[in-house]
């Protein structure tokens, strides 16, 4: 299917999002649609799909002006949006999510749940993922549930497939999966566009690159003729020289030590430590138990035994609430449904955390509220209105900003990133690695979990490595290289 959007603009008020944006799209093609934080790829996405109108410009597909109304009439028409904020339905099972509205039925009108469950086992054998298919969605994790929307996608026969983010959440092996798909859908035909800000996925996957910015068309290039560099130049319009910055702390003492930690069969016998000023990256494969154990220290998952000493004094830790009082910080992995309150303003979920700060003796303090939220939409380069802005109308990469302020702002002793950097554009990675490089100089002791190698690497000074539930080895980050992660991961020993 060829598609042309053509002189697109779209205001949310007075915020003028798309500026005469373009986007072409021919048959059979894996097409990157890049751009930072903000630059207007979803919102593009979602006016040629019907879920929002445009204010003006033109689309055509096969080369007739169309102008869908919603999304199920672009569905109908063959094309299929995958949203990167998943849109399942929690309390329902697998079979029920991908057969919403397309039930498959007998006589009567009666569901007939072989014949689901057959064609459901059909589509995840073809993306060569098992996930039980009467498991409830809120059961599985971020990653599988991502793979459900995928096969979902899969279910309709379409013609275009727009995926946003689809491996942000997903395994090594899942994503392998996918990226057969992908191939295989290009040879038949389908066109697929592709949202992500792992540049190296797009150097693998894709045919053509569209980048936009501020809203703007910058240009459309062939994949073999250009180079990472060039797509960052465009992307933002300046170098942004290392990637990983440089830090120079002094590693102090030793903030908080983990001793025996067990829970149940998920992770067993953890033990490590953290001094001020250091950061431990946290590596393995995804489901491994790294989220898990970080979920445990701070108070979210019930440990069997183990003990948790900060500052040399051993703590009790129930709940997330004696573990913020501990000193402890955590931004999970998961923003949608942990990490922030999305149906409120930036201002409100910056103050939730921060209560002590903006209030004099209980009271709350206009002045103090609007400093401190000035401050984190300054500090953290949070692209938004002003502070009450709602976070559910942010970008993917600005929301995730507000969760780091809302959090460093508590001046945690210890912090925890889970997966910091997910979905987050290269030059705001760069702002959330100058961050974290800050908080290290602060004496802060900073925990990261993360998936990117690259970024392990580039930003640990030592690197804990996780495999089903076990500690396999903590290497120094000066002599740590991709390999030596892996071997460990996998099971393999040094
Ligand atoms: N429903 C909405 N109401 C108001 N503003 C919105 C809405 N949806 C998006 N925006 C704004 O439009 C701009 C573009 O957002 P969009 O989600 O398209 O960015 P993106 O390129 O997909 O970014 P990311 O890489 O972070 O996902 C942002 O400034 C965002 O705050
Ligand atoms: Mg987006």
């Amino acid at each position: 299917m060829n598609i042309e959007m053509k002189g697109i603009n779209k205001a949310f008020g007075t915020n003028q999002v798309l500026k005469d944006a373009g986007f072409y799209l021919k048959d059979g093609e894996v097409h990157a649609l890049m751009g930072e934080n903000g630059a207007g790829k979803s919102t593009l996405m979602k006016i040629l799909t019907g879920v929002y109108t445009k204010d003006s410009g033109t689309v055509y597909v096969d080369g007739e002006e169309v102008s869908y109304k919603t999304p199920q009439e672009a569905e109908k028409a063959g094309i299929v949006f995958i949203y990167q904020e998943l849109n399942v339905l929690f309390d329902l099972t697998v079979v029920e999510n991908l057969f919403m509205g397309k039930e498959i039925t007998k006589k009567f009108g009666v569901c007939d749940m072989k014949a689901m469950r057959k064609k459901a086992h059909e589509v995840m054998e073809k993306v060569g993922v098992n996930i039980p298919v009467d498991a409830v969605m809120s059961e599985l994790s971020v990653g599988q549930q991502q793979m459900v929307e995928i096969c979902k996608a899969l279910m309709v026969d379409a013609k275009v497939i727009i995926m946003d983010e689809p491996t942000a959440a997903l395994t090594e092996s899942e994503t392998e999966g996918l990226f057969k798909v992908i191939n295989s859908l290009r040879k038949k035909g389908v066109s697929i566009v592709y949202i992500s800000h792992r540049m190296e996925e797009i150097f693998q996957l894709c045919d053509r690159i569209t980048i936009l910015r501020d809203g703007e068309y910058i240009g459309t290039k062939e994949i073999k003729d250009i180079t990472m560099d060039d797509v960052v130049q465009m992307m933002i319009g300046r170098e942004i020289g290392e990637r990983f910055p440089k830090r120079d702390v002094k590693i102090g003492e030793e903030v908080i030590k983990v001793e025996g930690l067990t829970s149940g069969k998920v992770f067993h016998d953890v033990n490590f430590s953290v001094r001020a000023g250091e950061v431990l990256g946290v590596a393995g494969l995804m489901g491994a138990g790294r989220t898990e154990i970080m979920q445990a220290l701070f108070g979210n998952l019930k440990k069997d035994s183990g003990k948790i000493y900060i500052e040399g004094k051993e703590v009790t830790i129930k709940n997330p609430r004696q573990a913020i009082a501990a000193g402890i910080g955590f931004i999970t992995e998961d923003r949608k449904t942990e990490g922030l309150l999305l149906e409120k303003s930036i201002a409100e979920n910056i103050e939730i955390a921060n209560l002590n700060k903006v209030s004099n003796h209980q009271v709350l303090d206009k002045n103090k509220q609007d400093t401190l939220v000035k401050k984190g939409i300054d500090e953290f380069k949070v692209k938004c209105f002003g502070p009450w802005h709602e976070c559910n109308n942010l970008s993917g990469g600005n929301q995730q900003k507000v969760v780091l302020a809302k959090w460093v702002y508590t001046d945690p002793k210890i912090l925890i990133l889970d997966e910091p950097t997910r979905g987050v554009d290269i030059g705001a990675k760069k702002e959330i690695y100058n961050i974290i490089n800050e908080l290290a100089a602060k004496g802060v002791a900073v925990i990261m979990v993360s998936s990117e190698l690259p970024e392990v690497l580039g930003m640990s000074d030592r690197i804990m490595v996780v495999r089903e539930g076990e500690v396999r080895g903590i290497l120094d980050g000066k002599d740590a290289d991709q390999a030596k992660i892996m071997t460990l991961a996998t099971g393999g020993s040094l």
